[in-house]
């Protein structure tokens, strides 16, 4: 009897912590799974992860108030159901269309710079910009204050993710909204069970993942495992004179016109179309493109400029693309 009475009693003390008057301690630590192989994450030690935090960070990034017309949010460029990308080249925000391509958030902690060409170097700065790009979101950080301010919930939620009495500001805005993006992490694909040596590839499969990891196809160079991006800037051969200056907005230096960082191709299957101006609506022409299409200039990377054309056969293009399907996540976001 004595034992069941201790029992209850330990149960009722993890209740809700939300109506517990006496308690005095913050937000839950959110224990990140780092998925087996990859890199440990560096979570910047301001910014703690919390389940409070992660929450609050979910809701604002598909609440449109961030926007100056409360038409746009963070998901209207980002979709949950395509790995939070786009499936449009180019997005529409408040003002017009997005110069390049949405990107997918997903294992975005380990990404060492954002953007296609690196220019914000936190998740935390990032999310600052697109607020105040008139095209996006067009909206100033004092006015999103007010709104929130105001709001019905979000004073209890800013509360409870990083203590009372805290001025909402563009600062917690932006570290709920890193927190949330770096609890995103995306691990649980075919390739990973093959991995684990829990699912089989079919021969199809077994092919691309061959041809993917050698000269003969000469992709993980650049999209090595297990994120399926090397992280650095390379310019693909997209074109004869990039007109979108990549890195070198940044740098200023003239060989790195049309640089741009690695994509990563987990879930690639999802994120069409491809490139950081969306030229490609499928696979089969991202192939094509590395094939034989890519354009030999001095600026091209010289990983691609060394090597002769692919000359893959048909069944090759295909068994590449099955390969690149096994890293479809289904269990990632609900789709
Ligand atoms: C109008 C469309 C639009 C809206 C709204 C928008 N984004 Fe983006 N996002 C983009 C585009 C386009 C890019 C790539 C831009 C570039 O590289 O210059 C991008 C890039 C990013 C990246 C970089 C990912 C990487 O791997 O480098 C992150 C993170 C991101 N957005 C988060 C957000 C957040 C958070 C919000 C809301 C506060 C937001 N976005 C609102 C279109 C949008
Ligand atoms: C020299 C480095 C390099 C090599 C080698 C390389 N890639 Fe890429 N890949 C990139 C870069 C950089 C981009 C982004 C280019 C841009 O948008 O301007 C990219 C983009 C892509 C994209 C589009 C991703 C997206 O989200 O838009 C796919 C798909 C892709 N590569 C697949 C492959 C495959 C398959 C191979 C091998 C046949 C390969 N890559 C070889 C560097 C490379």
């Amino acid at each position: 009897m004595r034992g069941w009475t201790l029992i209850l009693l330990a149960v009722a003390s993890c209740g809700d912590k939300g109506t517990d008057p006496g308690r005095t301690s913050g937000p839950t630590p959110f224990v990140l799974n780092t998925p087996a192989g990859f890199p440990p994450p560096e979570i910047p030690p301001d910014n703690a992860l919390t389940h409070e935090g992660i929450e609050l960070g979910r809701r604002l990034f598909s609440d449109p108030i961030l926007s100056a017309d409360s038409t746009v949010a963070c998901a209207t460029c980002h979709l949950p159901s395509q790995a939070f990308s786009d499936p449009r080249p180019f997005s529409r925000g408040v003002d017009g269309l997005t110069g390049r391509n949405s990107m997918p958030i997903f294992n975005v902690l380990w990404r060492p710079a954002l953007f296609w060409d690196g220019r914000a170097p936190s998740l935390e700065e990032q999310a600052l910009a697109p607020v105040r790009d008139p095209v996006e979101m067009g909206e100033n950080w004092p006015h999103i204050a007010t709104k929130l301010q105001r709001h019905p919930d979000y004073p209890h939620l800013f509360a409870r993710a990083f203590g009372p009495n805290q001025a909402i500001d563009s600062t917690l805005v932006v570290q709920a909204i890193a927190q949330f993006e770096r609890s995103l992490i995306s691990a649980d694909s075919k390739y990973d069970r093959w991995l684990a040596g829990t699912a089989d590839f079919t021969p199809e499969e077994e092919r691309g993942f061959l041809l993917f990891h050698t000269e003969q196809g000469d992709c993980f160079h650049c999209h090595g495992a297990p994120l399926f991006t090397d992280n650095q800037f390379h310019n693909n051969g997209l074109d004869l004179d990039p007109q979108d200056p990549g890195l070198a907005a940044l740098t200023q230096g003239r060989l790195d016109r049309g640089k741009f960082i690695t994509p990563t191709l987990r879930n690639i299957e999802y994120t069409a179309p491809y490139m950081h101006d969306g030229r490609f609506p499928t696979l089969e022409e991202v192939i094509d493109h590395y094939d034989s299409g890519f354009h030999r200039t001095r600026l091209t990377d010289p990983i691609l400029l060394i090597r002769p054309n692919l000359d893959l056969s048909r069944e090759e293009k295909r068994a590449l693309i099955a390969f690149l399907k096994t890293l479809s996540d289904p269990h990632f976001e609900p789709r």
